[in-house]
């Protein structure tokens, strides 16, 4: 247990820069901010968004600079690392404007600024994105076979692979995530891990997480990591790391220079040690990807307050942060999917 934190009080004066680290009631400090971007996918995920789903209006969306502001505010609060998310970030006609002003965060304690998207349209825009100064990517790749891949994304592979290798080749460092769902892309394990050893990639596998669709996540549909870790082992001998703040249970196999990650949300949640918040594409602050709710930061900033009035509202939604999915189990019915909060 870390020892208590006292709630620091609303403020209404300008923020120092560095002001105060973001912590929460349960001694869990944040570091890490993902900012969805849209909610608009060019990918259909079956485990994260119906085939039809309904976009949130254009209007709605922060526009580059409600990003930077919000942004900011993070960042003198401690947030050290940004990640860009969607639905799908490439579908922002101004992500490289975005990718830009981020920049001018790196004076005030932002150390990393990253990206995850499904690389379907990555392969004209990977140098230029690195141009701007992004540091590295998360691609989702849930398969290498063209059938398993069109199954569970209602879209095609080759592009996606077109993709990595252009930001290989733009020298972005490149992680995969594959979520993993039983009956779906379970014999894709294997494959997905030779792929990613051949070319040095991390790959890390997801648990197939309650958050898509009401009604059709089913507990049968997750494997598990111990599954996981059973079909790895079938071909390679796999040792477990020291864990580190990252969610991912990191694996070496024996005679490899990259291993793989397990992200076991649903059989061991890592709650504990979670430094990251959320905001949506709106400015909707979540402190989890499980909270049923979240505090409404751009609807504020639009209706006039300032920075100091932001600043509390952050502040204190940390603080009430929930202990975790570990303390609720199960499926949460919210008025947000996986796509509206970037994953
Ligand atoms: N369970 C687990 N991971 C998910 N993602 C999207 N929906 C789910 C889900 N239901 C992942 C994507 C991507 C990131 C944005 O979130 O695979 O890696
Ligand atoms: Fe799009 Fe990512 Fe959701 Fe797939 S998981 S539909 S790529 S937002």
């Amino acid at each position: 247990m870390t020892a208590a934190v006292a709630n620091p009080a609303p403020t209404t004066r300008p923020l120092p820069v560095a002001a105060v680290g973001l912590r929460d009631r349960h001694g869990r400090g944040k570091r890490k901010l993902r900012i969805s971007l849209t909610d608009r996918c060019n990918f259909r995920c079956t485990y994260c968004m119906p085939e039809h789903p309904q976009w949130l209006p254009r209007s709605s969306l922060m526009t580059r600079d409600e990003v930077l502001r919000l942004a900011r505010i993070a960042v003198l609060h401690g947030i050290t690392h940004i990640r860009l998310t969607g639905g799908e970030p490439l579908l922002r006609p101004d992500l490289l404007d975005c990718v830009h002003d981020l920049q001018t965060l790196r004076p005030l304690g932002l150390q990393r600024l990253s990206m995850t998207t499904n690389a379907a349209l990555l392969a004209p825009a990977a140098k230029a994105l690195a141009e701007a100064g992004l540091d590295d990517l998360n691609i989702s790749l849930d398969a290498v076979d063209p059938d398993a891949f069109r199954a569970l994304t209602r879209r095609e592979v080759a592009p996606v692979l077109a993709g990595i290798n252009a930001a290989i080749d733009a020298g972005l460092p490149v992680k995969l995530n594959a979520v993993v769902l039983r009956g779906r892309n379970d014999e894709q394990i294997l494959p997905l891990t030779a792929w990613a050893l051949a070319r040095g990639l991390p790959l890390r596998f997801i648990e197939y997480m309650p958050l898509d669709q009401p009604g059709r996540w089913q507990a049968d549909d997750v494997v598990s990591e111990a599954e996981i870790l059973a079909r790895l082992r079938s071909v390679y001998r796999v040792e477990a790391l020291p864990r580190g703040s990252d969610p991912a249970t990191r694996y070496q196999l024996a005679g490899e220079a990259t291993g793989v990650g397990i992200i076991a949300t649903v059989s061991n949640p890592f709650c504990a040690s979670c430094d990251r918040i959320r905001l949506t594409a709106t400015g909707e602050l979540f402190t989890c990807l499980f909270a049923a709710s979240g505090t409404p930061l751009g609807a504020r900033m639009r209706a006039g307050d300032d920075d100091a009035t932001l600043s509390s509202l952050l502040r204190n939604a940390v603080w009430h942060k929930q202990a975790g999915y570990a303390a609720a189990p199960g499926p949460v019915e919210r008025p947000i999917l996986m796509h509206g909060i970037g994953g």
